[in-house]
């Protein structure tokens, strides 16, 4: 039995979900408000105990199993509701090879030093005469003494070796303190305590854990203002964000990010009740980040001041944007790159202007409200760039509007979606209020190189007989396996099956064709594999993949029964399997429906639902046959 089965075994997902959701009995299941989204009047949060799964039939009209279920609630990732659930269910997760497990011992280790050494920084700041100024600076500065303690905000002492004294004490290893950043080396091999007379805030990775510290600066004399732990092996600056771990169920929630400059933006924002900010520490912004945050959520708000965004958006351009790299205090808007992110990335990236002078800790200490509208305007790139180049300028004289116009289109060229392109060309042409028709002659329609296609790449195979239809009544479960098989052995099939089911009118392949949270993980990793292009999708997945998953990976990579197949029986399998189980759960889904249906006396919301699962039913069977009577071609 696999780890995940094992906990599944000895959960009752009844007791789990009545923690906290008050479920009543309906036939063989059970029904209640669902907890994701705020609802009154319907009761459309069902849970189904044979097969340990539930679904909203509601808003969220979305399901899945009891690691999902967590995920969802705490906002967790696979692991961290293994992790939870596992525990809960005293099942041991299985240990690793011995090389990965000493290495997850010396990190421990240092985790251990780390949090002892917030807790040091804690009690300096808060139990010694010595931290009286450090706390009534950052007093003065609006903080209270919960949200200090929330962001284990510190003070390290004025001197070269209390810390290391300390450590030294509790048996830490002078090596140990040099691998947590803690201390600095002398050149004669000794050692001496790296934060001196600074306030210090513990910077954490996305699931809480110290890595690191950011120190500022009490004496406006000392140099640098900011003095960040080292690079170390947890810690690494172009990889972390920091408050992630505190912002994450609130970015989650509300669907947005919005990256700040500084740890005590962050922190005050979070004080006002804003908990969807990070930021970047004194680095640009990095792709490593942006990719950490797409975990989260896609639409990401760049809070920046006018400077930054003012004077880069001019795009005296790449050049400064690349200078800038280097510069440790600002933050990189390179109005170009960050379109590459964002259509890479196939997220929403704005960018909102901040009040000359004003850093957001001080606005929202001002006026929380003033905060709120701040982000509320943030505008795409490139609306943005188009806005700050034409401040103050004479839009009359032509010489400003080609100019203006010469840098804008090359931005507007970028942009992936011809709808978008489209409506920027013309928003552009009304604030140069020039026809259209100039910009496209000046070079604004040409068409992407993306888009045009080699017709020689197209090539239509003989068709080949459909493998052996699955038994009636194979399990869903089995047939999620069965098409995850098929996908680790050629992920590019994927894009395939995609075009099979556009074709078809067909919702596109989700993780939610999955109930499985470890194959919903597995699936969304799939895509993102296909959606990345630094690495062979293979080869990104491996790297990419939870050390939780690699057991099933593995297992799902052994020799198939059949023998191995080529890649058109391939694809008709997986076609095949992807719609079957579509429709068995269409099915099930109709047959919970009925039943709610029956109990309820109002059931607007349900009636919609039904009428449109039946829809979907009548479609899946049709193309079920056609898929049997003519095998999948490719085109
Ligand atoms: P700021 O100078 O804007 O600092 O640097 P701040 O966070 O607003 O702090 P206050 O309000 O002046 O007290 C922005 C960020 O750049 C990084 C830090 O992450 C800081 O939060 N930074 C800045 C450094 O890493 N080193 C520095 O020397 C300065
Ligand atoms: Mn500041």
């Amino acid at each position: 039995m696999s780890t995940t089965d094992e906990i599944k075994s000895r959960i009752d997902i009844l007791d789990l979900v009545s923690e906290s959701v008050q479920l009543r009995r309906s036939g063989k299941n059970y029904v209640g408000f669902c907890p994701f989204h705020a609802n009154t009047r319907t009761p459309a949060f069902v849970v189904f105990p044979e097969s340990g799964t539930w679904r909203c039939f509601g808003e969220c009209n979305e399901g899945g199993d009891i690691f999902r279920f967590v995920m969802k609630k705490e906002g967790w990732d696979f692991p961290e509701a293994l992790r939870h659930l596992a525990e809960k269910a005293g099942v041991v997760l299985q240990p690793m090879t011995p090389e990965r497990q000493a290495e997850v011992e010396e990190h421990e280790r240092l985790y251990a030093l780390l949090e002892e050494a917030v807790t040091f920084f804690r009690y300096h700041l808060t139990q010694t005469p010595a931290g009286r100024p450090a706390l009534a600076y950052l007093e003065k500065r609006g903080l209270s003494p919960e949200t200090m303690e929330r962001f284990g905000m510190g003070y390290a002492p004025e001197s070269w070796d209390t810390l290391t004294r300390h450590f030294t004490q509790k048996g830490y290893s002078q090596e140990e303190l040099i691998q947590a950043g803690m201390v600095t080396e002398r050149d004669n091999g000794g050692i001496y305590d790296r934060f001196r007379n600074r306030i210090t805030i513990p910077i954490r990775d996305i699931s809480g854990k110290p890595v690191g510290f950011g120190a500022r600066i009490l004496n406006p004399e000392d140099q640098p203002k900011f003095l960040n732990s080292p690079q170390t092996v947890l810690f690494d600056k172009g990889r972390l964000l920091y408050g992630l771990d505190a912002a994450r169920k609130a970015i989650r929630a509300q669907d947005q990010v919005v990256i700040v400059e500084g740890y005590l933006d962050v922190i005050a924002l979070h004080q006002a009740g804003f908990e969807n900010v990070v930021s970047p520490m004194g680095t640009a912004l990095t792709e490593d980040q942006l990719r950490l945050l797409k975990r989260v959520t896609r639409r990401m708000v760049m809070a920046l001041d006018p400077d930054a965004a003012g004077q880069r958006a001019t795009l005296r351009g790449l050049e400064i944007a690349r200078q800038t790299m280097d510069h440790a205090t600002e933050m990189v808007f390179d109005a170009r790159g960050l379109m590459r992110q964002e259509g890479r990335l196939q997220a929403d990236l704005r960018v909102t202007t901040l009040p000359e002078g004003e850093d957001p800790d001080e606005i929202v200490l001002r006026d929380p409200q003033e905060w709120v509208r701040i982000v509320a305007e943030a505008k795409p790139v490139v609306i943005h760039v188009m806005s700050t180049l034409a401040q103050d300028q004479n839009l009359d004289d032509p010489k400003v509007k080609s100019q203006i116009a010469a840098q804008v289109l090359p931005l507007i060229n970028e942009v992936g979606n011809p709808i978008e392109r489209e409506d920027y060309r013309q928003r552009l042409a009304r604030l140069l209020r020039i026809d259209e028709r100039a910009l496209v002659l000046s070079g604004g329609a040409t068409p992407s190189p993306r888009t045009s296609r080699r017709r020689s790449e197209q090539r239509r195979p003989e068709p080949v007989a459909a493998l052996q239809p699955f038994a009636a009544g194979r399990p869903v479960r089995a047939m999620e396996e069965h098409i995850l098989q098929l996908l680790l052995r050629q992920p590019e099939a994927l894009y395939l099956l995609d075009r099979q089911l556009q074709k078809a009118n067909l919702q596109r392949f989700s993780a939610q064709d999955f109930e499985q949270a470890d194959h919903q993980v597995l699936s969304k990793l799939l895509q993102q594999s296909l959606d990345q292009d630094q690495s062979e999708s293979n080869q990104y997945l491996l790297e990419n993949l939870p050390e939780s998953l690699s057991d099933l990976v593995r297992r799902y990579l052994e020799p198939l029964a059949g023998g191995e197949p080529e890649s058109q029986p391939l694809l008709e399998d997986l076609v095949y399997t992807l719609l079957r189980l579509r429709l068995v759960r269409v099915n099930e889904n109709l047959d919970q429906l009925r039943y709610l249906q029956q109990e309820l006396e109002s059931g607007d919301l349900l009636q919609e639902n039904y009428s449109e699962v039946t829809a979907q039913y009548i479609l899946l069977r049709q193309r079920l046959d056609k898929t049997l009577r003519a095998p999948v071609q490719v085109d």
